[in-house]
């Protein structure tokens, strides 16, 4: 449905005397990413690494450097092109503070009339019905309708941005760390109105996080992202299951572990891994640190590593 090809997002760095660009820094450097209908995707990574530059990207908030984002046949990176697929209405965000992404001095009715306002022409009857069913699907009432955000709970506002982020009826909603300021039990609530949603009205979900525990439920696919690149990518069970870059392996030692039964076998995991990632660094990294090329493992499967 969407493809992402080569994406580049080079910042430029200014200092010295006079302001001039000193370098870049390389954000995102070369990430290709397939998005198919009604699928759930995990981009994961350490903070700093390309994730939310990506996001962003994908949803026009930022200028691409170089490659492309194709939708419908059409290059999304070319801003005239996203009108003539109603682009900005298929794909929609949900933020990690809802609390910053809400219009506080707005009611909760307006707030997620707005992007349907934006889009359709209907009556305040029918807009008001709307929003009604809208926040019936992320478990809310009608009394929710004329309060502000600061009424509600962290885990109640997330659902309002929900609720919001798919009034248009998207095709993809990117979610950069949704729940991570949200507390453990309310977290799983929100992510299983997210799973509900997209059961119902079909729509691809993109969820970056820096945790690979949180979306292990959710996700069909998932790319690990480090310094700007994918280094490895493949369904689940690929990855959970079959881990083969050394930085996955890290990410996944790092899950944190509910079980204090098991506090000693996780750390010694983790000590494990530093080891192996200070001892195979160059079979994951060339000379310059930069990351390998993917190699294809298997249909599904790719890590980046040196080649034979
Ligand atoms: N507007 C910007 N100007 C300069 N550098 C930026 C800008 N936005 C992000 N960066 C840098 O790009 C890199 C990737 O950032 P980001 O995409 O936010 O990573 P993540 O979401 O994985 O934490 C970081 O080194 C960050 O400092
Ligand atoms: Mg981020």
């Amino acid at each position: 449905m969407i493809k992402v090809e080569d994406l580049k997002v080079h910042y430029p760095i200014r200092g010295g005397l006079f302001n001039t660009i000193q370098s870049h820094v390389h954000a995102v450097d070369g990430v290709d990413i397939e998005i198919l209908p009604g699928k759930t995707y995990g981009l994961i990574g350490e903070s700093g690494s390309g994730k939310t530059t990506v996001g962003k990207v994908v949803l026009g908030l930022e200028e691409a450097t170089s490659g492309s984002i194709l939708y419908k046949d059409f290059d999304m990176v070319k801003k005239s092109n996203r009108k003539k697929v109603d682009y900005n209405r298929d794909v929609q965000m949900i933020f990690q503070d809802a609390m910053s992404s809400l219009n506080p001095r707005k009611r909760i009715i307006d707030i997620i009339a707005e992007p349907i306002r934006n889009n359709e022409k209907l009556s305040e009857d029918q807009l008001r019905n709307r929003v009604l069913e809208l926040l019936e699907i992320v478990g809310m009432g009608q009394d929710a309708m004329y309060k502000y955000p600061f009424e509600f709970s962290g885990g109640q506002r997330q659902r309002i941005g929900i609720a919001r982020a798919v009034a248009c009826n998207p095709r993809l909603i990117i979610a950069d760390e949704p729940v991570s300021a949200l507390d453990l039990s309310v977290q799983a609530q929100v992510l299983n109105f997210m799973k509900k949603i997209q059961q119902e009205l079909e729509i691809s979900y993109l969820f970056i996080s820096h945790d690979l525990g949180v979306v292990k439920h959710m996700c069909d696919y998932i790319y690990i992202m480090y310094r700007g690149r994918i280094v490895e990518r493949g369904t689940r069970e690929d990855i959970y299951q079959n881990p083969q870059h050394i930085y996955t392996k890290r990410l996944i030692a790092a899950i944190p572990s509910t079980d204090l039964d098991k506090a000693k076998e996780v750390k010694h995991l983790r000590e494990e891994v530093e080891r192996e990632f200070a001892e195979s660094e160059s079979d994951y990294f060339d000379e310059n640190g930069k990351v390998y090329k993917l190699q294809k493992l298997s249909e599904t499967h790719y890590v980046a590593m040196r080649g034979e």
